[in-house]
Parts: C-alpha cells; sequence; structure tokens
C-alpha cells in the first residue's frame, strides 16, 4: 500500500501576514514550478491566512492549513473562528488536538473529538495530533495514552472521515527540545497507531490513513525517520519557519520505501 507522504510547517504564534507573504514568495520562486511528488501544506497564524492563500494565488502544489478551529457553528465565543470561515479563506487542512493546546489550553479528548467532527462537516481535513509526555512513556504507559487519545479523538467519525484525515504522532518530549525520537521509537509508535485505527476502522483503512511525525524534524534526520515504513510524512515546528528548511526537509524526507 502506497502512501503519498505530507509534510506540513507549523508555524505556531510565528509569522505575521508579511513574513507569511515573504515565505509563500520565496518558496514559490526556489520551486520554480517543479511539482511536488508529495502534499505539502503551511499552517500560518489565522491572521496570516489571508495573505499567505494570496501569495500561493492558487499554487495547487502546497496547501494551507489553520492551526485550530472551533467546535462551534457561530455565536458567543469571543476570540473564536469557525470551520466555516476558515473554509471561505480556502483553508483545507486545520490541526487539531496539539499537545500545546491539550497542555495550555487545558483541550480535553471530548473538545478535540467535537472539533475534528465540525472540521469534518466542513470538509477540512483534520491533522489530528497525538502523543506522550516523557513521564507517560517512562511509566510504560506510552500504548495505553495513545490508544485514549485516538479512540476518544475519533470516536463518531466515519470511515471516510478517517480516511480525510492526517494522524500527527508528536512526542511530547520531542517537540521543540532538539531531542528527536529514533527512527526505531517512532516506528515503533506509528505502527502501534496503525494498529490502533486498524482495531477501530479494519486493516484496509489503516492501510490508507497517513501518520506524520513531529518532534524535532530536521534536514539533517528526515531521511532516516522517513524512511520507516510506518512514518507517512513530518509535521515540523521550528525547521519549518526557513523556506530553505523547509524545503531540504521535504526533499530528505521523500525517501523511497
Ligand atoms: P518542532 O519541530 O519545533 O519540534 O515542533 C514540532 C511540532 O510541534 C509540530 O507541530
Amino acid at each position: 500500500m502506497s502512501r503519498k507522504p505530507i509534510f506540513a510547517a507549523n508555524w505556531k504564534m510565528n509569522k505575521g501576514p508579511s513574513e507569511a507573504e515573504d515565505f509563500v514568495k520565496s518558496i514559490l520562486s526556489k520551486i520554480q514550478n517543479q511539482p511536488f511528488s508529495c502534499d505539502v501544506v503551511i499552517a500560518p497564524a489565522y491572521i496570516a491566512l489571508p495573505k499567505a492563500a494570496e501569495a500561493l494565488n492558487n499554487h495547487h502544489g502546497i496547501a494551507i492549513a489553520a492551526q485550530n478551529c472551533s467546535q462551534f457553528d457561530s455565536g458567543a465565543y469571543t476570540g473564536e473562528v469557525s470551520v466555516v470561515m476558515l473554509r471561505e479563506l480556502l483553508v483545507h487542512y486545520v490541526i487539531l488536538g496539539h499537545s500545546e493546546r491539550r497542555a495550555i489550553y487545558g483541550e480535553t479528548d471530548e473538545v478535540i473529538n467535537a472539533k475534528l467532527k465540525k472540521a469534518r462537516e466542513a470538509n477540512l481535513r483534520p491533522i489530528f495530533c497525538i502523543g506522550e509526555t516523557l513521564q507517560e512513556r517512562e511509566a510504560g504507559k506510552l500504548e495505553s495514552v495513545l490508544r485514549t487519545q485516538i479512540t476518544e479523538g475519533l470516536k463518531g467519525l466515519s470511515e471516510k472521515d478517517m480516511t480525510e484525515t492526517v494522524v500527527a504522532y508528536e512526542p511530547v518530549w520531542a517537540i521543540g527540545t532538539g531531542v528527536t525520537a529514533t527512527s526505531e521509537q517512532a516506528q515503533e509508535a506509528h505502527a502501534f497507531v496503525r494498529s490502533v485505527i486498524a482495531d477501530i476502522y479494519g486493516p484496509e483503512t489503516a492501510a490508507k490513513v497517513r501518520i506524520q511525525y513531529g518532534g524535532s524534524v530536521k534536514p539533517n534526520n528526515a531521511a532516516e525517520l522517513m524512511a520507516c515504513p510506518d512514518i507517512d510524512g513530518a509535521l515540523i515546528g521550528g525547521a519549518s519557519l526557513d523556506p530553505q528548511s523547509f524545503l531540504d526537509i521535504i526533499h530528505n524526507g521523500t525517501v523511497e520505501k
């Protein structure tokens, strides 16, 4: 089963509209209309989405993601942005369940599940993040933590929703720390994630789902990680802020399996 790799840049709270525009212009000039052989996604802050979309000018090789969305349709939710608003901005993906949202903003599996459902209602493709803390890993809870996040997060989602969802395994201890999971650790976790998806949706659907690795991915470790059979791309934070570094990760990480 061949799955198209997907590389996504999660800029987090970096780059306003003008920096986002500069990034897109720089990347477009570097690739010179050469098509990517994988899916490429950038996730600017909400406020930079329109400028990023404008600078992409319908370039089909790069899609736009939001970093969050509301679980509600509209109304008295100060500071929130709905999926319909995102669709109006030509957004096609949305990152949900990121460990920073879980840890800093208290998002529970239940809230994340509601957001995933809302995203699918609007036909957005979720990039659904899961991952364990170092404490959980050291306590031998890796599998139970991942199983709960997956089972609770995906509750009520159809098989079609599942195949339109990208899962991102991001061990919390590897995010922004410079410590990457070894390729063995990452492959083991990815295979486990796929097995849990197979328990819920069956092996055929599980074989179609793309599972990204995230956590200190850099140009110099992308090839080794991406060579693992169950790793189908990367969700990149720090190293995606520079256009050349992001392109190098895509290039080095697009490996024959
Ligand atoms: P870093 O690549 O900076 O470790 O961040 C990973 C991440 O959280 C992507 O969502």
